[in-house]
């Protein structure tokens, strides 16, 4: 059994009500809800965290080192398109992660076409909603299956 960290930025705490057109209806607690299922159906632990505040990020992954998480899911949010910050950190702790992100970015706004976090993510899930965490859970529980990159 490994255990996984999902982390969310911010706004992602409004899912639900926030911009459903873009976004969807589902409220991040029916996300980790359901990441949560996933992961014990597969055998594994996941623990969930959301804040709107970069340097509470930036702790909780310096904490998921000494806590022994084998891998971290994580929607940077806003955070995807300006964190010098919170890439640092994941690349300190040198925990794989998958990036999700609901909406297709790249279909977004010219300013949601970059990220800091892609090029030294294992993998990327754009576009897929909710059901996009539900597919990194189970990628991450086949990568610590495999021991190999995804
Ligand atoms: C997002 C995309 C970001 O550009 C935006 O700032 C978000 C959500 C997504 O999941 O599609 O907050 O990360």
């Amino acid at each position: 059994m490994s255990t996984f960290l999902l982390i969310n930025g911010p706004n992602l705490n409004l899912l639900g009500s926030r911009e459903p057109d873009v976004y969807g209806a589902t409220t991040l607690a029916d996300i980790e809800a359901r990441c949560s299922a996933v992961a014990a159906d597969l055998g594994h632990d996941i623990a969930c965290c959301q804040s709107n505040a970069e340097h509470e990020l930036i702790e909780r992954v310096q904490k998921a080192h000494a806590e022994g998480v084998s891998f971290i899911i994580i929607n940077p949010g806003a955070f995807t398109h300006t964190s010098v910050a919170l890439r640092d950190a994941l690349l300190a702790v040198d925990i794989p992660f998958i990036e999700v992100h609901l909406s297709n970015t790249f279909a977004r706004e010219e300013f949601r076409h970059n990220s800091y976090f892609s090029d030294i993510a294992t993998a990327c899930l754009f576009g897929f909603g909710a059901y996009g965490y539900e597919l990194a859970v189970h990628a991450a529980a086949r990568h610590m299956a495999r021991g190999e990159e995804s």
